[in-house]
């Protein structure tokens, strides 16, 4: 029998792509590192998963995100570790928010938020890609959507370290458990007081939106509230820099695609939706089986940790016909880097709008982006992405 796949390996994280095509291919539900989850790899299957909460509960996210050191674990009340029928409720509480007249409002102002951020770019000069524009511009775009205090924005890369580490604390690093718990204090205490304002000075913005919200005369409760804007704001901010890094990423590999979209700007939506096929930001989400069940001839017990691995399912050649190749002319294909069924990701509109944006107006300045140094990558089994992308941009 062959050894466990380790998802984390250095050589696996580099490029996971093989070692999903050869799961699919010979052993497409099995146990994989770290933690024996139960990886499912084919886009069928991560399908039904993924449309059976009854059968496979988002009690899985839970326990990844909610490890019993953490007390009062920021995502307890989100929407994300919830099943039918309580999911619906806060599902149908929080949909306002991100009606088209909010994405409407948002989008002169994320054009020139991007807008400010590339004329800062420097050219002839090695620049990280992250630091200088991917997490500026999702920091602040979530910023504004939720209406909050731009001094933040400092605060959030180190919150958002901390809130989506605490699945890969060891048992023994009580250092980091106590940083992490210390940094959930300080961001529960911002939510806690931005919500204390909103009260007092309703405004147009998300935070008054959500205070507001009454479905059956019933409205979030304060713990829904805080869990629901940490998860926002960590949440939508980490995949939204990984989608933006990974386009720079496939732009400096594929040149010629960089022209085609920069003489063509209406080609962007097409290229945002390979970027989020060919690289997803997020790999695997957690589910935890309800009873045994089975799944590609693959007896689950009750009780298994099940690993979605949607990185996988976007590769799958039995749904994307030469799956491993980058094409922006790929049509009618279904991706799923947002997930599927019940807890298709709600900001989904927000992070396309922002890609489109973001690369549009930066493509408009610049005519090549180049590689500037070896990438490393971010230890998550849920989101994968660089930790730095040096870079060096060039304006034809
Ligand atoms: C490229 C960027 C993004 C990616 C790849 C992404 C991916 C996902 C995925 C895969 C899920 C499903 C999780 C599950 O089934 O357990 C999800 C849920 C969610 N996402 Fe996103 N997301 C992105 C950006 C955002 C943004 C910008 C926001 C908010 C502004 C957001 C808000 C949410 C919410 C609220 C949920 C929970 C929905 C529910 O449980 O019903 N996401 N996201």
């Amino acid at each position: 029998m062959s050894p466990r796949l380790n998802l984390l390996a250095p050589e696996v994280r580099g490029n996971p792509y093989p070692h999903y095509a050869e799961l699919r291919r010979t052993t497409p539900v099995c146990q994989v590192d770290p933690g024996g989850f139960w990886a499912v790899t084919r886009y069928d299957d991560v399908t039904t998963v993924l449309k059976n909460p009854q059968l496979f509960s988002s009690e899985g996210m839970r326990r990844a995100t909610c490890p019993p050191w953490l007390e009062d674990a920021p995502f307890a009340y989100a929407m994300i570790v919830q099943d039918p029928p309580s999911h619906g409720r806060l599902r149908a509480l929080v949909n306002r928010a991100f009606s088209a007249p909010v994405l409407n409002r948002l989008e002169p102002w994320v054009r020139r938020r991007a807008e400010t951020l590339v004329a800062r770019l420097p050219t002839g000069q090695t620049v990280d890609f992250i630091e200088s524009f991917s997490r500026p511009l999702a920091a602040s775009v979530i910023s504004e959507l939720l209406g909050l205090d731009t001094s933040l924005l400092p605060r959030l890369p180190r919150w958002a370290d901390d809130l989506t580490s605490t699945s890969s604390v060891g048992p023994g690093d009580t250092q980091r458990m106590d940083e992490i718990r210390a940094t959930v204090r300080e961001a529960r205490g911002y939510v806690s007081e931005v919500l204390a304002h909103r009260r007092r000075a309703p405004g147009d913005d998300m935070v008054s939106e959500l205070l507001a919200a009454r479905v059956d005369g019933e409205a979030l409760t304060d713990a829904e509230l805080v869990s629901f804007l940490l998860m926002l704001l960590i949440a939508g901010m980490e995949t939204t820099i990984h989608l933006l890094n990974h386009a720079a990423r496939l732009l400096m590999e594929h040149p010629e695609v960089l022209t085609r979209v920069r003489a063509e700007p209406s080609l962007m939506p097409r290229l945002v939706e390979e970027v989020l096929r060919y690289e997803p930001p997020v790999h695997g989400i957690m589910r935890v089986s309800t009873q045994e069940t089975e799944l590609s001839g693959v007896r689950l017990p009750a009780g298994a940790w099940v690993l979605v691995l949607l990185g996988s399912a976007n590769r799958d050649e039995g749904r994307f016909p030469e799956a491993d190749r980058f094409d922006i002319d790929r049509q009618g294909t279904h991706n799923l880097p947002f997930g599927h069924g019940v807890h298709f990701c709600l900001g989904a509109p927000v992070a396309r709008l922002e890609a489109r944006l973001g690369l549009e107006v930066l493509l408009a300045r610049f005519g090549r982006i180049a590689p500037r140094g070896p990438v490393t990558w971010n230890h998550s089994l849920s989101v994968r992405g660089p930790r730095v992308l040096p870079v060096e941009l060039f304006s034809r």
